[in-house]
């Protein structure tokens, strides 16, 4: 009884919450998604896991590791992206991913950047603020290196939201990070630096009114099935003129 109550009163917002996350998750993924689905995918996960041979399971609270930059207002705790859902926003972007960057904004133990490199990134670039877990994904990378000799794999320790946006991303992957105080800020931050048009993976959007309210520099293309991701476009000038208004 207190289980059907939990799963129908916790908000979506399961990152935010401290010890209880991995059962507010759990919460999550039955409402949203059902047992049979929630068993199929987590199976898949942990497939993937042994096929690549990388480690990225668990939920960390950035405060329990090692901080680069001592910045962490507004972080959520890291979980690692799922498989199933990154492969529906590969096939929901607009053209191939061949050649192409990815950023991933907040990497955590690097599953989205290992991801990026087998769906065909050719550049993947990681910015995380807990050194713990960038220690992690360098293992975690180093693993996979010889699967993906043609990508190139670009580490960072530090605050996403005072990274410079490096000029060759395409596609920047936002795995829920940020509150919605500290998203605002790092669109606020990173568009006037845009100086092509930027895609954005927003996985987990429970913050998207936020993004929204970076209408019309910023257009929604697509909306995963039970609004797991959404994709956007962000388009320089209009973008420039928005961070002005
Ligand atoms: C939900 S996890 C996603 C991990 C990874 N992107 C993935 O998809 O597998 C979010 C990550 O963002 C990191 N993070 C939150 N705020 C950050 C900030 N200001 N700068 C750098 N990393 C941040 C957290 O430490 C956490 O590892």
């Amino acid at each position: 009884m207190i289980a059907v109550l939990l799963t129908f009163t916790l908000p979506m917002d399961f990152k935010t919450r401290g010890r209880l996350s991995w059962l507010a998750y759990l919460f999550y993924t039955l409402k949203n998604r059902g047992l049979v689905r929630t068993c199929a995918m987590g199976y898949r996960e942990w497939r993937k896991e042994r096929e690549l041979g990388i480690r990225t399971f668990g939920m960390t609270k950035a405060e329990t590791c090692p901080t680069c930059c001592g910045e962490q207002a507004g972080g959520h705790l890291y979980q690692p992206s799922s498989w199933v859902l990154f492969k529906q926003a590969m096939a929901a972007l607009p053209f191939s991913v061949k050649g192409k960057v990815m950023l991933d904004v907040g990497s955590g133990k690097g599953r989205a950047m290992v991801l990026a490199a087998e769906a065909g990134f050719a550049k993947v670039i990681g910015i995380e603020y807990a050194s713990g877990l960038v220690d992690v994904a360098h293992v975690n990378i180093e693993r996979v290196r010889p699967r993906f000799p043609d990508t190139v794999f670009e580490l960072h320790d530090g605050d996403a939201i005072a990274f410079a946006l490096p000029k060759d991303v395409d596609v920047a992957y936002l795995f829920n990070p940020f509150d919605a105080e500290a998203l605002g800020r790092w669109m606020t931050t990173m568009m006037p630096q845009i100086c092509r048009p930027l895609h954005i993976i927003y996985m987990h959007p429970v913050f998207a009114h936020v993004l929204d309210s970076f209408s019309p520099a910023l257009s929604e293309l697509h909306r995963g099935d039970r609004d797991e991701f959404r994709i956007y476009t962000l388009n320089p000038p209009a973008a420039l003129k928005s961070a002005v208004v």
